[in-house]
């Protein structure tokens, strides 16, 4: 979309889309695209909220330039995080505008020093300083972890919107709507999550401190750095934040397994059926060799219960297990309930490393820990509905 689009009448959205790059940060997957937001502020002075990734100066250049001319010169570069997803072209917009002032804060100074080597032209502010542009008062809020060190949101007093950096921000390109009005709700909340989960989950507690900092604030309108522009039901958006940064799930369960063989996935679909049969509806069940993490990381943030099984591959975990396992406890993933299962095969190390995590993550653990030779049978059965059953339970006293 070469065209920039006006958010209000002086403000506008001049991001870019890629549908090119696999994996956001080399790990996350992109099926749908992701778009890097940035937002062009016109008025006596200019200022440009964050830019995008290195690959889309000319796009970017030209959306700015077909709003302010060739002519024009931009004031303020305001960067909320230093991230090189909206960081990128910091360098780009320098050289075309070498007077320009770069806002930001003392993190962020040091970052950009050490990522492009600038340290002139710079603005610093702290926690509650303003930037008068004429009839746009903008102030600024120290957010830091949500997702780096150094982020900031800007508020901009006259229109009430906040430029939220990754917060409320989704995986997900903008096929041409941009509101969230004109988009996919569903898509967006989903992809919203994955986000969440994936980019930002570690850092729960910096998220509720930035909720809470930005409580009682007027917003008519949430800016992110990433996805649809937020307006129609900010409440909403900011109530997901304050639940997923809570660790707070609803009913459902996700059963993940790594099997080489099919006898651990076979577990998981007696273990499904019996939940069905109790009464859960919201079950998800993944081959962890087939399913990236990342998706399996979304539902997670989603759902209450996490039946997690592996066979034995070389006295350990099945692999893409041991990084599931290891990014939950990484993350600091809390308020679950977890079951637990596998096959021992000639070795063991499945079952047994699962334990381990489960005292490691500290989730209540329902049911007792069942671990079939090579293929289930009698007791196994046995023990994979009554996972099921105790799951059940659990889920509807939680
Ligand atoms: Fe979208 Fe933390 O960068």
């Amino acid at each position: 979309m070469f065209n920039s689009v006006k958010v209000t009448e002086d403000i506008y959205w001049v991001g870019v889309n890629d549908r090119r790059t696999a994996l956001f940060e080399n790990l996350w997957p992109l099926e749908h695209g992701v778009a890097y937001n940035s937002y062009l502020l016109v008025d006596e002075k200019i200022a440009l909220i964050d830019t995008v990734e290195g690959g889309q100066v000319g796009e970017y250049v030209r959306k700015i330039q077909s709003i302010i001319g060739t002519h024009k010169k931009i004031d303020y570069l305001i960067i909320n995080h230093m991230e090189p997803d909206h960081s990128g072209l910091i360098q780009s917009v320098v050289e075309l505008y070498p007077d320009i002032k770069i806002v930001g804060n003392e993190k962020t100074f040091g970052m950009i020093a050490d990522f492009y080597g600038i340290t002139n032209n710079t603005h610093l502010v702290k926690d509650g300083d303003e930037i008068n542009l004429g009839k746009h008062q903008l102030k600024f809020y120290m957010t830091p972890m949500v997702h780096w060190p150094e982020t900031m949101m800007t508020y901009d007093q006259s229109s009430q919107i906040l430029f939220s950096g990754d917060a409320f921000g989704s995986f997900g390109a903008l096929d041409g709507g941009i509101f969230d009005d004109e988009v996919d709700l569903v898509f967006f909340e989903e992809e919203m999550r994955r986000y969440y989960a994936n980019i930002v989950g570690k850092y729960g507690a910096p998220v509720q401190a930035a909720l809470k900092k930005l409580h009682g604030l007027e917003i008519s309108t949430i800016c992110a750095t990433h996805g649809p522009i937020w307006r129609s039901d900010i409440q909403k958006v900011v109530s997901l934040y304050d639940q997923w940064s809570k660790c707070e799930a609803e009913e459902g369960v996700v059963i993940v397994y790594g099997t080489m063989y099919g006898n651990t996935g076979k577990m998981a679909e007696t273990i499904a059926r019996t939940l069905s049969e109790e009464g859960i509806k919201n079950i998800k069940i993944y081959d962890g060799s087939k399913t990236h993490m990342s998706y399996i990381l979304r539902d997670i943030w989603k759902y209450k219960g996490l039946i997690i099984g592996s066979c034995a591959y070389n006295n350990n975990l099945f692999p893409p297990i041991e990084s599931l396992t290891s990014k939950l406890v990484h993350m600091g993933v809390k308020n679950r309930i977890l079951g637990i299962f596998g096959t021992y095969s000639w070795s063991g190390g499945g079952v047994i490393n699962l334990k381990k995590f489960a005292e490691q993550i500290k989730w209540p653990l329902i049911a007792e820990p069942v671990e079939a030779k090579c293929a289930a049978c009698g007791n196994d059965i046995d023990g994979c509905v009554m996972i099921g059953k105790q799951m059940a339970k659990a889920l509807k006293e939680a």
